[in-house]
């Protein structure tokens, strides 16, 4: 089994689902949390003059964000955490707050519009496999002109989750489907995190259309560039990008495409099902 192909332990015996989350925050196992809003984000913040902006935070954890965002004025955010006693704390703590809403549930089915997303480690919490789909969920959960903002790793871990990864890796996931107006190692990180983390402000790309699909049929590295260079040639197809366990491929294009289109290319092998993915 090559590398690429080695599963994560974590995800493979213990998936990180809502009872994994749901145990760390009752045993108190929360390594990841800073105790205030991380400096780089808290700079952001400071940044923007629209307090009626739409904020949501995923994977919200305790959210210091929302509570110096409350500070500041704002007036509409949005957290969302799928692990139970969590978000019954954080009902309790931001009791009768109508600048705030919070939803227990899973990002990956939440459905709204929203100009600003805060991304602070909750990207490097979920298996790397989901990473394509974090994208289209992000860029569906944007307005025209909407910011993906916040901290990436730019390390690997040898324990995970955290599950790290490089500028040149997320460079190649979000090309396209987003525009880079911020991608830098963070000069304000907190201590243990100095100059591991890249501060993104990545804007919607209103011009591309972004396309999430099933695949079945591809099990080395191999056929998954051969596939991705078919599909990238393409007319229109911008960018093309296959999750790791080869399930899904994030397709970006500059004009409509049909998945007629996608079919024809890989026609030349029966073991190869490409399928729209309705999330
Ligand atoms: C590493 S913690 C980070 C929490 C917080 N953002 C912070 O920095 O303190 C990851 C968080 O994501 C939540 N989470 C994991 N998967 C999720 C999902 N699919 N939908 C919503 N929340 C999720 C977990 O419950 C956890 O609170």
């Amino acid at each position: 089994m090559n590398e690429e192909m080695q599963c994560c332990v974590v995800t493979c015996e213990k998936p990180l689902d809502k009872t994994y989350w749901d145990n760390q925050y009752q045993s108190q196992m929360t390594g990841w949390d800073l105790g205030e809003v991380s400096p780089p984000i808290k700079a952001y913040i400071n940044s923007l003059e629209n307090k009626n902006a739409s904020i949501l935070i995923p994977g919200c954890g305790n959210t210091y964000e929302t509570e110096y965002l409350l500070q500041q004025g704002f007036s509409n955010i949005t957290v969302i955490d799928i692990a139970p006693t969590l978000v019954e704390k954080l009902q309790e703590k931001f009791a009768n707050n109508k600048n705030i809403k919070i939803i227990l549930g899973d990002f990956f089915e939440h459905h709204n519009k929203y100009d600003i997303i805060i991304e602070q480690t909750f990207f490097c919490a979920l298996p790397p496999t989901l990473r394509q789909k974090y994208v289209y969920k992000m860029h569906q959960l944007l307005n025209e002109n909407g910011l993906l903002v916040g901290l990436l790793f730019n390390r690997s871990f040898e324990k995970n989750p955290p599950f790290g990864g490089s500028k040149e890796e997320y460079e190649k996931l979000f090309k396209d489907a987003f525009i880079f107006n911020q991608f830098d190692v963070c000069n304000n990180s907190v201590a243990p995190r100095q100059n591991t983390e890249l501060f993104i402000e990545f804007k919607k790309n209103s011009e591309t259309i972004v396309y999430l699909y099933g695949f079945q049929g591809i099990t080395c590295n191999g056929c998954m560039n051969t596939v991705s260079q078919k599909f990238a040639a393409i007319p229109h197809i911008v960018n093309v990008s296959m999750s790791s366990n080869y399930q899904e491929v994030l397709i970006v294009s500059d004009a409509a495409i049909t998945l007629k289109d996608l079919q024809n290319e890989i026609a030349y092998d029966a073991k190869y099902i490409i399928t729209k993915i309705n999330m």
